[in-house]
């Protein structure tokens, strides 16, 4: 049998096979609210062992796009109940992601009174998805040490309610130019406090989030998600072995806190070195994410360097993925022009293999 599809037993980690749902932005959370509709998407993709979901907000200020959830008030965490409930009944875990977007946002897209952060005061270059088009993104506001220590408590507080959500965890989004990478990036985060300047100081937050966080719901309901190299959402490149020292010196600390996983996203520019450095300093599991087909997911998990993979795309596409690659039957095409809007289609309305005539 493909490990694919072998149950993944790690320490608390029981999974029914080696494969994760990525997390995906799918706006379809009116208000900013989950509900059944989003309770139904999630419940068809449960085939996965695991499954993280779409970046959702601990905070009003960080939900930079249209429709994305929350985790901060009662009526989210009553959403989300709908959602862990609809997976669990379906066999697979859940971890809800944490996505702080900070300046990778618009201030229209963000609750009245609130406004744009950052941890520095530079603009991101390009343009965002609002409901009324494209727009720059706004330029943030820097935080001062005082609101660094509210966005702290803010992710706890978030952690604490994803539990009671009845979430198996939290994923901090560590990647893809959010909040905590903005923080990691030399050339975003100018600060010249203790959040600033040095590799210690630039992982500083991301670390003293996580060892928060475990403090308050335990260290294996905890991952982290992270991109070295990637340059999307505006994060400039920098010097090729500061980004490999400052993401070993991230796995060193993550792995001294033992949380749960390490979950490295989408890009094939790492370096063989960062990624076996990553690999080396991080004793739990490790979940990679990168274009993978059955084939060469397959062919990544038999060569041990990742632990799980995840497939993005092909689960927003294909409900019933984990069937279709068993049964060897093509794989549904995605459509673009529905990722991001609201209602059922694009959505729940992907077509279930009828297996009757393979079986
Ligand atoms: C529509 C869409 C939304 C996404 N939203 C998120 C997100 O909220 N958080 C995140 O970490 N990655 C997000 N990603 C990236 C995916 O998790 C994944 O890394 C990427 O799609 C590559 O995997 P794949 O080739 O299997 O699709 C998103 C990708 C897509 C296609």
């Amino acid at each position: 049998m493909k490990k694919l599809f072998m149950p993944y037993n790690k320490g608390s980690f029981q999974l029914k096979n080696h494969v994760v749902m990525a997390p995906m932005t799918r706006s379809r959370a009116i208000n900013n609210l989950p509900n059944e509709l989003m309770a139904t998407y999630y419940k068809q993709r449960s085939g996965a062992g695991l499954i993280v979901t779409e970046g959702t907000s601990p905070s009003p200020e960080g939900l930079g796009y249209p429709r994305i959830p929350g985790i901060f008030s009662d009526a989210q965490i009553d959403g989300w109940k709908l959602v862990t409930e609809a997976v669990h009944e379906g066999g697979a875990k859940i971890f809800l992601q944490l996505m702080h977007t900070g300046r990778i946002a618009h201030s229209s897209n963000l609750p009245d009174g609130y406004q744009v952060v950052g941890l520095s005061d530079v603009k991101a270059a390009g343009e965002i998805y609002t409901d009324t088009g494209m727009e720059q993104y706004s330029a943030p506001v820097a935080l001062d040490e005082q609101a660094i220590a509210r966005v702290i408590e803010d992710h706890v507080k978030a952690a604490k309610n994803a539990i009671a959500a009845g979430f198996d965890g939290v994923e901090l989004h560590g990647a893809h130019g959010y909040l905590l990478e903005q923080s990691l990036n030399p050339k975003v985060n100018n600060r010249s406090d203790n959040y600033g300047g040095s590799i210690e100081n630039r992982i500083h937050l991301t670390v003293e989030i996580a060892a928060q966080i475990i403090a308050a719901i335990g260290a294996d309901k905890v991952g982290l998600r992270i991109s070295p190299f990637l340059t999307s959402n505006d994060m400039p490149s920098y010097d090729e072995l500061e980004v490999h020292q400052t993401y070993l010196r991230l796995a060193e600390e993550i792995n001294r806190l033992g949380i749960a996983y390490l979950h490295i996203s989408n890009n094939p520019g790492i370096p063989e070195k960062t990624h076996l450095g990553i690999r080396n300093a991080f004793a739990n599991t490790i979940i990679y994410c990168n274009g993978f087909t059955a084939e060469t997911a397959e062919d990544k998990l038999q060569e041990g360097s990742a632990d799980l993979v995840a497939f993005g795309r092909s689960f927003l596409a294909n409900p019933d993925f984990m069937r279709r690659i068993e049964k060897n039957a093509p794989l549904i095409e995605l459509d673009y022009n529905t990722l991001y809007t609201p209602g059922e289609a694009g959505y729940t309305d992907y077509p279930i293999l009828d297996v009757s005539h393979i079986i």
